[in-house]
């Protein structure tokens, strides 16, 4: 019988007890408040003799506090919940908690956090959150903002343990103590593909699929032409790099080398501004209209700075004053110029194009979990599939097939992103081709560089 109804008292004290938690968190969930304001009780003192309290876990055995109740009984000192009356160590059990015992999680001078303590009234950060030691009635606690944070050891761990991972998760540490809200406005900056891309041409190849290769890497197909690994930084510019570099690829490309040049992201960034948001994203049809009518300039004439600043070329005549340098080609007599940029519809036109012209452009939605891919074939995991999600454009170089075992093999891309050449392999990952994973295969771009006679 006993334990009968300690279980239905726990229930229905968890609930109970559950509101004071759910008071005090809303409280903490836009800004960390001071605990110095409670009411001064007394709490247990109004209610029992001094060190006579209640043993146990007793659901009527607490005082009004706010508009909730605090608890006086002993399961204070197992859980040491905020649940517990402000004057329940010093009324019930006669203690003045010891200043520097971790166990209480702390006390009205101290907080103890993470192997760590701070004083009252200290801040400090917890990952991305900004925490407090703040006093709750005589005792200090510690209070965290709870954001999601980018790169987070309990996602870590979770993603370890999925069975069906291709993948190897890491921790990078330049991803740490950012938001993932960070992660999704400043690394990555692709707008809106769905609607941009209906303003796009679909092409019609003719080729046979079934003669395609099983694999293709662009970059050891053409060495020499095929740009590296850009770093973006906390500019969410994807949308520039990604333009950049396919065209610069192609000028190398379609010129056999002759016009090898290593086109000016920044130049889109600073000048390609109507109806674009710079650092904070842009859509990639207005970015390839720009390089259409206007052009961009290389790298050494507009270099990186990763941030929204001020145009410099506006038009031909401003290139004097930038300090550019002529073109190694004396013939090209104007900017870096493409013809208008087409769609390529499924999976085998993808690979025809990029077998033939070279890299494509193709945007994909990034989920969190893609921060944190070292190697292998990146696929979402269902761990992530409820936090935010945002656009990412990334150049496709290859594809290739995995075996695993008996099953039938994986195939992927080879994809080059804007992380640096220190995240996934060497700035690059593969991704599961053919099942529009992450919907890579739905926004996929190709252009015609306008290369000028050389010689
Ligand atoms: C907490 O409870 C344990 C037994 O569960 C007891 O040994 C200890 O003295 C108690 N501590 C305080 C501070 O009451
Ligand atoms: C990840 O890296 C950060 C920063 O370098 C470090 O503080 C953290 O403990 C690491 N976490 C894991 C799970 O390795
Ligand atoms: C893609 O479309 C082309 C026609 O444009 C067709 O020949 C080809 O079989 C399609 N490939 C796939 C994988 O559906």
């Amino acid at each position: 019988m006993r334990n009968i109804q300690l279980t239905i008292s726990r229930g229905t004290c968890s609930t109970v007890r559950a509101s004071l938690l759910v008071l005090l968190s809303l409280a903490i969930a836009h800004a960390i408040p001071d605990y110095s304001g409670l009411p001064p009780g007394p709490y247990c003192a109004g209610r029992f003799d001094t060190g006579r309290c209640c043993p146990g876990r007793q659901d009527d055995c607490g005082a009004p506090i706010l508009s909730t109740t605090c608890y006086c009984d002993d399961f204070c000192n197992r859980t040491r919940e905020e649940d517990c009356c402000p004057d329940y160590w010093s009324h019930c059990k006669l203690i003045t908690l010891p200043t520097e015992d971790p166990l209480f999680g702390g006390n009205i001078r101290q907080c103890f956090h993470e192997g760590k303590y701070y004083k009252h009234g200290e801040t400090f950060l917890s990952n991305c959150n900004i925490c407090k030691c703040s006093s709750l009635g005589q005792f200090a606690k510690i209070r965290c903002d709870e954001k999601r944070c980018l790169m987070d050891t309990d996602l870590l761990r979770e993603l370890e343990s999925q069975w069906d991972m291709s993948w190897t998760p890491g921790n990078y540490s330049k991803f740490w103590g950012r938001t993932l809200t960070d992660g999704i406005e400043l690394r990555l900056g692709t707008l809106n593909p769905g609607k941009s891309m209906y303003r796009m041409n679909p092409v019609k190849r003719h080729y046979n699929p079934d003669a395609l290769p099983r694999e293709f890497d662009a970059r050891l197909k053409w060495p020499r032409d095929i740009s590296g690994i850009k770093e973006q930084g906390w500019c969410g510019s994807s949308w520039a790099i990604s333009t950049a570099q396919v065209a610069s690829d192609r000028f190398a490309l379609m010129s056999k080398g002759a016009e090898a040049v290593n086109l000016s992201p920044q130049h889109l960034i600073s000048c390609n501004n109507r109806g674009q948001q710079g650092c904070r994203g842009g859509y990639l049809d207005r970015a390839w209209l720009f390089m259409r009518k206007f052009g961009v300039v290389d790298e050494d004439c507009y270099s990186w700075s990763g941030m929204n600043d001020k145009c410099r070329i506006r038009k031909r005549t401003d290139l004097r004053g930038a300090g550019c340098n002529r073109s190694p080609n004396p013939f090209r007599t104007e900017l870096y110029k493409v013809g208008p940029a087409y769609r390529l519809g499924n999976e085998t036109d993808i690979m025809q194009e990029i077998l033939i012209s070279g890299p494509v452009q193709a945007t994909m939605k990034v989920y969190q979990d893609f921060f944190t891919y070292q190697r292998g074939i990146y696929k979402h995991s269902r761990v992530v599939e409820n936090y935010p999600t945002g656009y990412h454009s990334v150049r496709i170089v290859g594809w290739g097939e995995e075996l695993y075992g008996n099953s039938p093999p994986t195939k992927y891309w080879i994809a080059a992103n804007s992380w640096g050449s220190d995240w996934g392999e060497n700035g690059f990952f593969k991704l599961q081709k053919g099942r529009n994973e992450c919907e890579i295969e739905s926004y996929v771009l190709g252009i015609w560089p306008k290369t000028v006679p050389y010689n």
